[in-house]
């Protein structure tokens, strides 16, 4: 079969490798991809933006594609999944009412709320003194989020009541994420670890991807702004297996049995961000219609299962027949920033020293082809990823292998891993 993958990061690079490795697979493409797809002799750029609808299914049908699968949200949140299903076409995503769960927070904790399923406290308002006085009412910190789409960075923990008048106002009344904050969400703060819990959904059956744990913020020890994610490994420690068989129950079960009651078969990858507390009960931050990133980077590298096949079985609804199955290694990734990312950072430097042999994969996100070789074209630029023993043996291997490859404004975290490696140690 020939596959499409939709999209240009770490995500898509990662997801396109793994489908490229199925006996079943022909033919890799990814639009419109990076620098690193273009280089991988196993894969093909086709030069289509993730919103130009009629370009993606026009290729499909011209080149006879039999699955197309969608990385980033805003395809989804837009409504690819109908665009595609209207012309006959297989294509794994979930519709764009389904895709509310992650474009607006007001729908995701109403729904929460409808069907009992544990997340924080909240309330959302669309003016400015109101809001103020619940964030008061619950107590410092206090979360306070843009409702809309704000590429991960829509979101303040406040410290103090200035910070959180400060967040509400910027949101309400200066616009500053535009219309993704023209309603705010205001919410208890949730004390515990966070990890990613990702499944794939064919409408009705789910299977579980293994677990992981991202790195939002930009600095070592999570320190400053939020990011996409700086980092991930796969296991997340947090979550047993006793937390997993209650976040199946507790989250998953009840969200894919409210949406169908409210008439929303959900198909695709869908990814609950939680809150484990002390006493292992998780707790739903987020929800988001797509593969992590740059938790689909650890997460394939230790997937044996043939993913072609699976993403197969999701569209044609029988995931019941499928399992997923992945190593016992633990994988880990290190995300590399142009420098200045979350904010203004500088592209078109030239990155070196990618062509030798290393035992980690390098996935390429902000990276072109140009002819000066290969350059920085966005603020997430490589993530780098390794098996070991341990996380410590991953984050190891990970960090030699970086030694070698620089670029103008290189950043990265030194400390991806630090959590889940403390508790190896004691
Ligand atoms: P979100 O975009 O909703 O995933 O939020 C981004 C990040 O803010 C999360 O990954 C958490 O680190 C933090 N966060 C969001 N909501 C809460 C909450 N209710 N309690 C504690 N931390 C939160
Ligand atoms: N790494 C978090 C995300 O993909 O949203």
């Amino acid at each position: 079969m020939k596959i499409l993958v939709v999209g240009s990061g770490g995500r898509e690079h990662a997801l396109a490798w793994k489908f490229a490795q199925s006996e079943r697979v022909s033919e890799v493409f990814v639009a419109p991809g990076n620098g690193g797809t273009a280089l991988a002799s196993n894969l093909t750029n086709v030069d289509i933006a993730v919103m130009d609808f009629d370009g993606l299914s026009d290729f499909a049908i011209e080149r006879g594609i039999t699955l197309t699968v969608v990385g980033p949200e805003a395809p989804l949140v837009a409504g690819i999944e109908a665009h595609f299903v209207a012309l006959g076409l297989q294509c794994l995503a979930p519709s764009a009412e389904a895709a509310q769960l992650e474009g607006s927070k007001s729908f995701t904790k109403n729904f929460l709320a409808r069907y009992n399923i544990p997340t924080a406290q909240f309330e959302s308002f669309q003016s400015v003194e109101p809001a103020k006085l619940f964030a008061r009412s619950l107590g410092l910190p206090v979360v306070i989020k843009a409702d809309g789409l704000a590429a991960g960075k829509g979101v303040v923990v406040a410290e103090t009541i200035a910070e959180a008048d400060a967040a509400i106002e910027d949101m309400l009344s200066k616009n500053v994420f535009g219309e993704a904050g023209s309603t705010v969400v205001v919410e208890a703060f949730l004390p515990g670890e966070e990890a990613s819990f990702i499944v794939l959904a064919d409408g009705e059956n789910y299977l579980p991807f293994a677990t992981s744990q991202d790195h939002k913020a930009i600095f070592d020890g999570d320190q400053g702004p939020n990011t996409g994610g700086m980092g991930a490994y796969s296991p997340a420690p947090v979550v047993t297996d006793s937390v997993a068989a209650r976040v199946c129950r507790e989250i998953i079960e009840p969200t894919l049995a409210g949406l169908l009651e409210e008439g929303i078969h959900y198909t695709g990858f869908l990814y609950a961000g939680l809150m484990i507390d002390e006493a292992g009960s998780p707790s739903v931050i987020e929800f988001n219609c797509r593969f992590g990133d740059p938790e689909t980077q650890p997460v394939m590298m230790r997937l044996s299962s043939d993913l072609a096949e699976v993403c197969l079985a999701a569209v044609e609804h029988r995931l019941q027949e499928q399992q997923l199955v992945f190593s016992d290694l633990t994988a880990l990734a290190v995300v590399v920033a142009s420098k200045g990312y979350p904010e203004r950072y500088e592209t078109g430097g030239v990155i070196t020293g990618l062509d030798v042999d290393r035992r980690s994969e390098v996935f390429h996100a902000g990276t072109r082809l140009s002819a000066n070789g290969l350059e920085v074209s966005g603020g997430r630029v490589l993530a780098v990823a390794a098996l070991g023993e341990s996380v410590l043996a991953a984050q190891q291997t990970v960090y030699q292998d970086l030694a070698d490859i620089a670029f103008e404004g290189m950043y990265f975290r030194r400390d991806i891993g630090y959590r889940a490696i403390a508790r190896e140690v004691t």
